[in-house]
């Protein structure tokens, strides 16, 4: 079987390590990784596949030594700038980010969903916003058997999704808590409300507002109509996936004080009726879902338990009883795996087979 040369770009960051994490995990037939940052992080090491790897700083000549595949994770301008360099030299770009998703020459691809999108590449593949991926291995199932007429997104986002320094905002706010809520127990126990006054004294690296004890209705930059470009984002997406260019969806997204993991309540309207019992079967079998949804006894996805793995995990599955034809379901996945690590290396995972056949 041939074997293939990867590079992959942004690995020192949250969704590049992940990137690796899976690569050691599936074992592709790949002979030679190459692993690239910035310029701060050249020389730095990490532990790969059993060995010591460099990081090399990426730049113009980085592709010159020729490489099948690369995986791209370092945010949209490293992308724009070097994703058609690597290209031009014969290396399949999967770019996670949101630079080129919506140019009509680049496949967005979710393997579960459009798998057949993948050979129509012109040398880069897009890899969906996170809460896009997982909405939609959700939703082409539905689709296919009762034709979707409209979509109500509402996310509730994981600060893993904003990189590195969300994580520490979040990390921060904690810790801030912990010193204030002590002082303020020790000078007012009989209250004992919470301290809304408390200083914050930490600075924040990410969001505008606190992100701990806060849900913020903003992720990405806001849009003239008013929308985020998170939401646009989702609404775009989901309509180039689903290959229906012009299906009614709206999207309400927002950053919560959860670690890992998005989780997504979504209203979906159909052409066609339906049996709620044929619904979730139709769920259970569809590919990347495991159905958690048993209320009885308190059977429901939820972020710390989707954590750690690439399904997409579907529960609270109920008409919605103010349409002819509608349910209301809860979604939910890890956005750092499925959302953005995984995906791409399944994307290269199909390619390394169908090349070999
Ligand atoms: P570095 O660690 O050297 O800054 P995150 O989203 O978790 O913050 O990670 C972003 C990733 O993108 C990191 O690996 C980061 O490398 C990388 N990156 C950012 N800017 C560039 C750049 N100009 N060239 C290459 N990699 C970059």
């Amino acid at each position: 079987m041939k074997k293939y040369k990867l590079a992959i770009v942004g690995a020192t960051g949250l969704v590049g390590r992940t990137v690796l994490k899976v690569l050691e995990e599936k074992q592709l037939p790949i002979s030679k990784y190459v692993l690239f940052a910035s310029k701060k992080s050249a020389g730095q090491k990490i532990h790969f596949m059993n060995t010591e790897y460099i990081i090399n700083e990426l730049n113009e000549h980085s592709f010159d030594e020729g490489f099948d595949f690369a995986i791209f994770s370092a945010g949209g301008e490293t992308s724009k700038k070097y994703s058609p360099i690597a290209a031009s030299k014969g290396c399949i770009v999967v770019d996670n980010s949101s630079a080129f998703r919506m140019d009509p020459n680049v496949p967005l691809v979710v393997p579960e969903v459009n798998p057949e999108e993948i050979q129509n590449h012109h040398g880069i593949i897009a890899n969906p916003n996170c809460s896009t991926i997982q909405a939609v291995v959700a939703l082409k199932p539905l689709d296919e058997k009762y034709q979707i007429k409209r979509i109500v997104y509402s996310t509730y986002q994981a600060v893993s999704g904003a990189g590195r320094n969300g994580v520490i905002d979040l990390e921060n706010g904690i810790k801030n808590h912990i010193i204030n809520k002590s002082d303020f127990s020790n000078c007012n126990e009989i209250t004992n409300k919470p301290n809304f006054n408390a200083q914050e004294n930490y600075s924040l690296k990410k969001f505008p507002y606190p992100i701990f004890s806060n849900c913020l209705p903003h992720i990405d930059i806001f849009l003239e109509n008013g929308y985020t470009k998170e939401e646009e984002k989702m609404i775009n997406e989901t309509r180039k996936i689903l290959k229906h260019p012009n299906l009614r969806i709206t999207a309400t997204t927002v950053r919560v004080p959860v670690f890992n993991s998005h989780s997504e309540s979504i209203n979906v309207e159909f052409e066609n009726s339906f049996h709620m019992r044929e619904l979730k079967e139709v769920l259970r079998n569809a590919p990347g879902i495991i159905l958690q949804d048993d209320i009885q006894n308190n059977i429901y996805p939820i972020a710390t338990k989707a954590s750690g793995y690439d399904y997409v995990f579907v529960g609270r599955i109920r008409r919605d009883e103010s349409v002819i034809s509608g349910i209301n379901l809860w979604v939910v996945a890890d956005n750092i795996r499925k959302g953005a690590a995984s995906n791409a290396v399944q994307i290269v995972e199909k390619m390394c087979y169908q090349h070999s056949n």
